[in-house]
């Protein structure tokens, strides 16, 4: 009897185990490796043929497509004429900041030749991301989607989808975007604005030599609810998208999933994802989707352009009529009016947490921030084209950032460089002004250069309101922060009022995102913690501002946990 029990005893312990084990390798995060050789590649756009950089001479860049918990290893080589690096845009790089990529922000550049291995793991982050060039503009071209699906044994909060179709929306310019930056950087200048807007790198078929062929298809079949992650990867607007017929469920924003909601037009800043369950229960035929600019400057030129890609049925619904002849136009979506700031607020206001959340609280550090333009004098003996003959420049709290080009900060911070950086940005505006009155003073236009930080104590809860300014003109900022996702706990227009804005607070189920479009004159509030050690780049990702300064970077220091502090550099960490 007793032998009966411990042999029984024993089968049970084992098989336990047996199936702990396999339940282990079932789980076990993966590690994915890719190479991305950055070459020169000629493709043909707008009736031209340019060479632009590219990864392994795709245009967009290769898909990742990862599990929540993998880890990326990606080794880059360099064998383009110009200076590179690569941002996983959106990824929190838990102590592993030597992977983020800002050029002399967390590393010195890829040299022509050289080259570099990207180590980093996903963790606690699921829908998509993307990754692109962050040195020069050399974005524009080299770029691509980043995929975090659920972890294994885990699924989407939503209907699993038929297909999925990552939209890259992208800017073209029929020139070398290089040069463009160069030339506005020499004069001053607003640098030349783009031809056109790109999906997955095709304009479609409203420019020259783009139609047809050429114009990106999206196959489907009635009845199907598929997932669209729309990203905006164009250089210098934000942009409306809409698809012809069909409404869309938005289901997730920058890699955090969203409570569901729906709507005929999405407006995406730079750097900014979203993703929408789109379900085809239409009269079987083809659809444009299409994005045009917001453009939320008055009186500032931008690129008035619509590209398009089409979603085309490809079988019948049963009974009903097969797809229609090829003659027959695409149904076109109506887009919101350029300028149509309610249609954008409308829709950044509906993007909510799935359920309550856990906002930060209480506060440590309360910083107030001021994003907007500004102007430099014109150096002596030269002739500028920005307003007035000066130089167009751009500042948080009145510093115009000024990119290191010795060595990286975070190199700077951690191995010692002393002089490259201070640490005193401003918490706050050194001046307090009317930030959105259109009328600002003269006096208050030019900002002074800088290399500073703002250090964050390990675990710190920062809130931080980003407040719009009038000067020069005013404009939708849509900052994104490294290594962080934050809580946009409030957003309005006018200056930030503590007390009377406190009303407006969300501290329930606030979005989750990594880039915030900071509303036109008016400002956006965000909460997060400092659990994230290293140097991290805050930036307008409109690169038109960040080239004019508008940046600063947050300092977080180590903690005193096992895991709070920064990885020891990688060895092949490139050198200055
Ligand atoms: Cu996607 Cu520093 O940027």
């Amino acid at each position: 009897m007793e032998a009966h029990t411990s042999i029984l005893a024993w089968f049970f312990c084992f098989s336990l185990i047996w199936s702990l084990l396999l339940l282990l390798v079932h789980t076990a995060a993966e590690t994915h490796y890719h190479d991305f050789e950055i070459q020169e590649t000629p493709v043909e756009r707008l009736c031209n043929t340019r060479t632009i950089i590219t990864v392994n001479g795709m245009f967009p860049g290769p898909t990742l497509e990862v599990k929540n918990g993998d880890t990326l290893v990606v080794n880059v080589v360099n064998n383009a004429r110009y200076n590179v690096t690569i941002h996983w845009h959106g990824i929190r790089q838990m102590r592993t900041a030597w992977a983020d990529g800002p050029e002399f922000v967390t590393q010195c550049p890829i040299r022509p030749g050289g080259s570099y291995t990207y180590r980093f793991t996903v963790e606690g982050q699921e829908g998509t991301l993307w990754w692109h060039a962050h040195s020069s503009w050399l974005r524009a071209t080299v770029y691509g989607a980043l995929i975090i699906y659920p972890k294994e044994h885990s699924s989407f909060p939503f209907e699993k989808p038929k297909r999925e179709f990552p939209i890259l929306l992208g800017e073209w310019w029929d020139a070398n975007p290089v040069d463009v930056v160069k030339e506005a950087s020499r004069t001053g200048a607003t640098p030349k604005i783009s031809d056109a807007f790109t999906i997955n790198g095709q304009p479609g078929d409203l420019y020259k030599c783009s139609s047809q062929q050429d114009t990106v298809v999206f196959p489907v079949a009635f009845g199907e609810t598929n997932l669209l992650r729309v990203i905006n990867a164009a250089l210098n607007h934000e942009l409306f998208f809409s698809i012809a017929g069909h409404t869309m469920t938005v289901v997730g924003a920058d890699a955090s999933y969203t409570k569901p909601f729906s709507t005929s037009v999405l407006m995406l800043a730079p750097g900014q994802t979203t993703d929408v369950l789109v379900t085809t229960n239409q009269p079987p035929g083809r659809y444009y989707l299409a994005a045009r600019a917001y453009a939320s400057a008055q009186g500032v030129p931008f690129d008035n352009t619509t590209t398009t890609a089409v979603l085309v049925y490809k079988s019948g619904c049963g009974g009903c009529a097969p797809t229609k002849g090829l003659g027959i136009p695409p149904a076109f979506p109506s887009l919101p009016e350029f300028n149509d700031t309610a249609a954008a607020t409308a829709f950044t206001g509906a993007i909510r947490s799935p359920s309550a959340v856990e906002v930060p609280e209480p506060v440590d550090v309360d910083l107030l921030f001021t994003v907007g333009l500004g102007v430099l004098d014109c150096p002596k003996g030269k002739t500028c084209g920005g307003p007035n003959g000066a130089r167009f420049a751009a500042s948080i709290n009145n510093v115009s950032f000024v990119f290191p080009d010795t060595t990286s900060i975070l190199e700077a911070h951690r191995l010692g460089a002393p002089g490259l950086f201070t640490a005193d940005f401003p918490a706050s505006p050194p001046v307090q002004f009317d930030y959105t009155a259109s009328n600002v003073s003269r006096d208050l236009w030019t900002p002074v250069k800088g290399t500073k930080v703002l250090k964050l104590e390990y675990g710190s809860t920062v809130q931080l309101v980003l407040q719009g300014t009038g000067i020069v003109t005013a404009e939708n900022h849509p900052i994104h922060i490294h290594g962080y996702d934050f809580y946009v706990v409030a957003e309005g227009f006018g200056n930030f009022d503590a007390a009377a804005d406190a009303a407006r607070f969300n501290l329930v189920d606030p979005p989750k995102r990594n880039t915030v479009a900071v509303p036109v004159n008016g400002w956006a509030m965000i909460r997060f913690v400092a659990d994230n050690p290293g140097v991290w780049l805050v930036h307008c990702h409109l690169d038109v501002h960040i080239t004019w300064g508008l940046a600063m970077a947050f300092l977080v220091e180590d903690g005193q946990g096992e895991l709070q502090s920064l990885e020891e550099p990688p060895p092949d960490l490139p050198i200055c």
